[in-house]
């Protein structure tokens, strides 16, 4: 296998999460490369269905870090939250005199939209920032408590909370966590049947082996548990995807025959 190696492929080629961040503060500069670089993503159907809201004040933060039960939330110099966002939509639609029973904004589509659009505009962030030096961890633990985020940003109708990012300056360097061989995650042209992919157990073991080996940054006195093990446990997790949207925890037919 060769890699082809420029800035750019570097840059994604050694991101890793960061969680500590120096002093160091973060310009004016900085701050408007980063927002602009998340502004440029692609946008689905140009709906530009997704905002963020950058959070200064220093109660808001913790909030969010109590939410996130993570408290480095709240020490980050920079801070994040980005939402769907087809509340701008609507309000244009009404302008335009659109019949409010016409509206079609509330739809699953839309929201798969605008949290596609959302993503997009977070990593393209991350990206930037990663380029620049910073670091950063994106945080889905927001999400704990969705209604919560949604109480402390004052966030309006046909929005919700998709994942936070906290940047700064790293204060710690921390090993790249492993990731699986490339036969486990991309396929030529279709899925391979269970059957047909035989060699997976062999090559999710010799990942269990390799993750390991790794320590994390959140504790650095034990390695994190094999993969394998990591996911069996959070398999059944309905009490989490009910804090986060109020709904069953499964959705029949989301994709391919039964999910
Ligand atoms: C959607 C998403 C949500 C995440 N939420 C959190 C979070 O709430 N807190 C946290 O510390 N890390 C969070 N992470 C970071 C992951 O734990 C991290 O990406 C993963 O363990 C792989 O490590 P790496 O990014 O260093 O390669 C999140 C990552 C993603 C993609």
């Amino acid at each position: 296998m060769t890699i082809i190696h420029n800035d750019t492929i570097d840059t994604l080629l050694n991101r890793r999460t960061i969680r500590a961040w120096s002093e160091c503060e973060v310009s004016h500069d900085v701050i408007d490369t980063l927002e602009a670089a998340a502004q440029r993503a692609a946008t689905s159907q140009y709906f530009n269905a997704w905002s963020a809201i950058r959070v200064t004040d220093e109660k808001i933060a913790l909030k969010l870090a109590e939410i996130g039960n993570q408290p480095y939330i709240a020490q980050a110099p920079l801070l994040y939250v980005f939402i769907i966002d087809d509340h701008r939509n609507l309000r244009i639609a009404r302008e335009a005199g659109v019949p409010e029973d016409e509206i079609t904004l509330d739809s699953d589509y839309t929201f798969t939209q605008g949290q596609n659009d959302a993503v997009l505009a977070l990593h393209a962030m991350e990206t930037a920032a990663e380029s620049l030096g910073l670091g950063c961890v994106i945080l889905g633990s927001i999400l704990n408590n969705s209604q919560a985020v949604i109480d402390t940003l004052h966030l309006p109708e046909l929005t919700f909370p998709v994942l936070g990012l906290a940047l700064g300056y790293p204060a710690v360097e921390p090993q790249l966590k492993p990731r699986m061989a490339r036969e486990l995650q991309i396929f030529d042209n279709t899925y391979p049947a269970d059957n047909e992919h035989p060699s997976m157990t062999d090559a999710l073991a010799d990942f269990d082996a390799e993750v390991v080996t790794y320590y994390d940054t959140r504790d650095m006195s034990h390695p994190v548990r094999p993969f394998t093990e990591q996911v069996s446990s959070m398999a059944n997790d309905r009490n989490r995807l009910q804090r986060a949207f109020g709904k069953p925890a499964r959705r029949q037919g989301f994709t391919g025959r039964s999910f």
